[in-house]
């Protein structure tokens, strides 16, 4: 029976590709890098796939690495105090770089300059320049680097996409997106520049600059005008003082971007605010507009059904694009898998650093622009 809305969601419908049984004959060696929270994740899904053999993990902290493994009663681990040791002394054909963003680009280099495909977290790192210098590693490996994108995955984030690729919206000038959290500074790693590198902008900024990007083709950035605070993170009245004390990045981030094709990017993302949203996502174009509602938290997902706004006959239209339930295979579990179906067929990376460089440039440029307190020109080096 068809399911309400399927006549509205089929429009903007484009054939997927169909799932392909999965080969067990050789395992693929899995190594993990970084034992922390977002390795949890990483390590239930590389559990739940059958070609998989989780050889190796290293972590910076003394016994951490083993109590993670002995956690998830995965056996004859071999363990390591970093990454280095970890790369010189496996034969592995894979790892998930699960550190802190600073340790980003150093570890994905090395694994790369190893010979080893890496699926690597969000953000890509924390400079523009650690990510030219990421993808140059990764041009002279000829490996598969994937960035840890699992929203992408998610039905009703493809339909964003699928809805701008239909033309229903004309061509696009303006997009205002972003989000945040009333109160919701991560602690631990998250908070100090030596870490994380960036805050709120890394942490979440990354996924609503995502989310539109990817729906609009990438266009390069051309400038950024961007803003930084950090009044709730480092306020005794709103942050523990254990947490408050050690905070030094942004809490707060908005930005004005000039996109290749003469579109204007508009953005706001919060950790913490005096307000329940920033705003909904909004991509305004000749055509048509859509509204894609804010989440409460945001964490790269739709918050509600969108509305597409055009006109019909001259008459002011909206339609509900109604949420497309989930299919209950996990969003990590779409990201381990893809990223491993890549490496074994030597297939495109799932989400191409080719992209997220631009991602990492916008982040890059509203800090640069911040500090400066003025507009940037967005470079590029060539790669
Ligand atoms: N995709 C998602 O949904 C998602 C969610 C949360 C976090 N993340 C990302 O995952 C990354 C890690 O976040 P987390 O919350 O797990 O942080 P965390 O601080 O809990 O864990 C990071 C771990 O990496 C270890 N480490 C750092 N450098 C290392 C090195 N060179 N070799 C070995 N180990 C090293 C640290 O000791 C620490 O245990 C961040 O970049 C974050 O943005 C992604």
């Amino acid at each position: 029976m068809a399911r309400v809305g399927d006549e509205v969601l089929s429009q903007f419908e484009k054939k997927e590709e169909v799932a392909q049984p999965v080969c067990t004959g050789k395992k693929l060696r899995v190594g993990i890098i970084g034992t922390g929270w977002i390795a949890e994740s990483h390590i239930e899904s590389y559990k739940r796939m059958p070609d998989v053999e989780i050889v190796a993990g290293a972590d910076l902290i003394p016994g951490k690495a083993e109590a993670f493994f002995k956690r998830y009663g995965v056996e004859g681990v071999h363990l390591y105090p970093d990454h280095k040791s970890m790369l010189d002394n496996e034969e592995l054909d894979a790892v998930s770089v699960c550190t802190y963003n600073m340790q980003h680009a150093p570890c994905t280099i090395y694994a790369l300059e190893k010979g080893v495909n890496v699926l690597l977290e969000k953000p890509m790192c924390v400079t523009t320049e650690e990510a030219v210098e990421i993808m140059r590693a990764e041009k002279k490996s000829g490996k598969v680097l994937s960035i840890g994108f699992q929203p992408r995955l998610d039905e009703n984030m493809k339909m964003i996409k699928k809805i701008v690729d239909s033309g229903a919206l004309g061509e696009i000038y303006y997009i205002q997106t972003g989000g945040g959290r009333r109160r919701g500074i991560p602690n631990s790693t998250f908070i100090e520049k030596k870490t994380a590198g960036i805050g709120a902008l890394g942490d979440i900024g990354c996924y609503s600059l995502d989310m539109v990007l990817n729906a609009i083709g990438y266009p390069k950035p051309l400038t950024v005008t961007g803003y930084t605070s950090d009044f709730f993170g480092k306020s005794y009245e709103y942050s523990k003082p254990e947490n408050a004390c050690r905070f030094n990045v942004d809490d707060f981030a908005a930005a004005f971007i000039r996109l290749e094709g003469g579109i204007i990017l508009d953005f706001r993302i919060a950790w913490a605010m005096h307000l329940d949203t920033p705003g909904d996502t909004i991509i305004m174009g000749k055509k048509g507009s859509l509204r894609i509602p804010s989440t409460e938290c945001w964490n790269g997902s739709v918050g509600g059904p969108m509305i597409l706004y055009t006109d019909v006959a001259g008459a002011h239209t909206q339609m509900e694009i109604p949420i497309i339930p989930d299919d209950g295979v996990g969003l990590f579990d779409k990201k381990i898998r893809s990223f491993l179906d890549a490496v074994k067929n030597g297939t495109p990376a799932p989400v191409p650093t080719s992209q997220i460089l631009y991602n990492q440039a916008i982040i890059d440029g509203i800090n640069k622009s911040a500090q400066l307190g003025r507009e940037i020109e967005i470079q590029i080096p060539e790669i």
